[in-house]
């Protein structure tokens, strides 16, 4: 949610708007309300806002110096207006500031600075935090003209005196000072004209900062430093940034203490970002899970060993995820069940009450894309504190989730761009479907399962008859506002992955449930021309009960598109997708996720930017 970029280039050098939007591009999907650009200037600050998707700058900054920060915006407090869109200018055009969180005591705040005489121009939260600056800098400023006047009037009170602060310091000190008064999850920048600094600090929301000997970014994620720079510092919560030319130091936010800066390298194996010649994202994600869902399980069995061990002798194991990850994760605990574990999953917006009955003898296995979702981190670091083993699988390298976890495993699908997530959801449910066969001593054979999962899969994509039944069902389902889709057992949850699938980029009313729950009130809401979907797969039984849900709406006159392998007589639509044993949830997802695609294009909505969302839910 929200993405913020910092730049600090070589004196003499003047390309910082063109690098800050750059970054931006890059990081998009986080948000992409509106956005802009800050470069200092020889005269102050350039400032260009924008709302919508990224573009180019109208303007060119007129002799810029080489440092400037960028935003791009998923509204929280305020519409999506330019006047909302960051960066935010202080009241006398010195610093301005970009966030990214809640500052969820912003209405106290903001009346303690009105009171104070401060104006508020925009409907933002952030607004607070650039007014906080502005005051807490001049309360230092007076206290620094206090103390140099006593010092003059009285030489001897020298040696008693603080000793004076250099401006940066004082900028530093402002912004700290603004930061210890803010409550919730506020990761935010400041950048200073007047001392040509930025200052950042991190609290939830992610900050990495990037370094070559030529420039220094800051920046959510990583995407926009790949082929940029060699070395990477990640900021951990409440700590401070202050960048000065090339020159950075950390500090903790809390004490105002230097910390140490640790550095490491950027692995840069990471698949470009670009659509290779698909014309979105999304279909060129959905396409690649031929490849990645082998890449998910690439591990070997002595790496799965030491998390074994701990699962084994775990009392209770609980997996956690939130949206398309809880989905994963349910998926993963049904599979552990299935081979004989107490395992539970857990939806992370509401797991408050299971917080009490987890103990440290308990596991936890953690699902997420990005590694950086406020509800699962949240969950998450409460059970640490209580000594909980964590493991994690997350598609994002060195994520605060990933950090936290005792065992860390990467579902390595390369970068996924598109909101809604396709290859991540794969790779994290055939990673759990190894995970546990290896658990039953069956690593070999669940590695040969994934292999032949991933032949049926090229063998799919290949086929483009299928795709056309899917586009043919894209344009009758253009007019329908509501959609059920029943699954039964192991596809109860493919059943809320398709339909949520479809909800985020067709903005159609799909609603996915177990085909056990038709008769106890939902077939109440099938009428005659229902569209009704129906995911025939696993065991035989599992096949014949949801038949027998898809016939009973048949009989009150819904249109049946059965998802499966073979056609049959109740269906009015055939979507073919291949049985897969095991790994059955995967191979039937696949259908869901083109519809989505199709659907979304034939409604001339953006399949990779669905509206209101974004890729990385970093507040609660
Ligand atoms: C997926 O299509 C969604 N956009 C969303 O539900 C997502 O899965 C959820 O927000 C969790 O994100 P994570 O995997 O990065 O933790």
């Amino acid at each position: 949610m929200c993405g913020i970029i910092a730049y600090s280039g070589k004196n003499g050098t003047n390309n910082s708007a063109r690098e800050l939007v750059e970054g931006l591009k890059k990081m998009e999907y986080r948000g992409y309300d509106s956005w802009g650009v800050a470069v200092a200037t020889d005269q102050g600050i350039f400032l260009e806002r924008k709302t919508g998707p990224i573009s180019r700058l109208n303007k060119n900054p007129q002799k810029a110096l080489p440092f400037g920060i960028g935003h791009t915006r998923w509204a929280t407090h305020g519409g999506v207006t330019e006047n909302n869109a960051h960066p935010h200018v202080s009241s006398d055009g010195r610093f301005v500031v970009v966030q990214n969180g809640i500052v969820e005591n912003f209405l106290e705040l903001k009346k303690v600075l009105q009171k104070k005489g401060y104006k508020f121009v925009t409907q933002t939260d952030t607004e607070v935090i650039v007014h906080l600056v502005h005051w807490e800098l001049e309360k230092l400023n007076k206290e620094q003209e206090l103390d140099k006047k006593s010092k003059i009037s009285s030489p001897l009170s020298s040696t008693s005196s603080k000793s004076k602060l250099s401006i940066e310091k004082i900028f530093r000190e402002a912004v700290r000072a603004t930061f210890l008064q803010l409550s919730g999850r506020n990761t935010f920048v400041a950048l200073d004209r007047k001392t040509e600094s930025i200052v950042a600090i991190r609290q939830g929301s992610p900050l990495v900062i990037g370094k070559s000997d030529k420039e220094v970014f800051l920046a959510s994620d990583t995407l926009p430093l790949l082929g940029k720079v060699p070395e990477i510092v990640y900021v951990d919560d409440d700590q401070l940034v202050e960048i000065k030319g090339l020159s950075l130091q950390m500090f903790s936010a809390k004490t105002g203490k230097e910390v140490k800066i640790k550095t490491q390298k950027l692995s840069q194996e990471v698949s470009k970002i670009d659509k290779d010649g698909f014309d979105h994202f999304m279909i060129k994600e959905i396409y690649e899970q031929q490849h990645t869902v082998t890449e998910a399980v690439s591990y070997s069995e002595e790496e799965f060993l030491p998390l074994i061990k701990e699962l084994k002798k775990a009392e209770k194991i609980y997996t956690i995820g939130a949206g398309t990850a809880a989905f994963a994760a349910g998926q993963i605990a049904r599979f552990l069940r299935e081979a004989g574990y107490s395992a539970y999953e857990l939806i992370a917006y509401d797991a408050e009450s299971y917080i009490p009955i987890i103990t440290k003898k308990d596991v936890v296995i953690a699902v997420s894309q990005s590694g950086e979702t406020a509800d699962t981190l949240e969950v998450v670091k409460v059970l640490k504190k209580k000594k909980v083993p964590l493991a994690s699988i997350v598609n994002m390298m060195n994520s605060t989730l990933t950090r936290m976890s005792d065992y860390q495993f990467f579902s390595r699908s390369g970068p996924e761009i598109c909101v809604a997530s396709t290859k991540a959801y794969t790779a994290q449910v055939v990673w759990g479907y190894v995970l546990v066969q290896t658990m039953m001593g069956n690593y070999r054979k669940a590695q040969r399962e994934v292999h032949e999962l991933s032949t049926q899969l090229q063998e799919y994509f290949q086929q483009k008859k299928y795709q056309k039944v899917i586009k043919k069902l894209a344009q009758k389902l253009v007019k329908e506002e509501h959609v059920f889709v029943l699954g039964k057992s192991q596809h109860m949850y493919t059943s809320l992955e398709g339909a949520l699938k479809i909800k985020e980029i067709t903005y159609k009313h799909f609603e996915g449930f177990s085909a056990g729950e038709l008769k106890h009130g939902v077939i109440a809401l099938v009428e005659k021309g229902t569209y009704v979907f129906g995911i025939v797969g696993g065991s035989t039984k599992e096949k014949q009960e949801t038949l027998n849900a898809l016939a009973e709406v048949k009989a009150r006159g819904a249109k049946v598109v059965g998802i499966a392998s073979e056609p049959h007589e109740f269906f009015d639509v055939h979507l073919f997708a291949p049985d897969s044993n095991g790994l059955d949830p995967i191979t039937k997802i696949i259908p869901f996720q083109l519809l989505s695609y199709y659907l979304a294009l034939e409604l001339k909505n953006d399949p990779d930017k669905p509206r209101n969302l974004a890729k990385s839910v970093t507040v609660k």
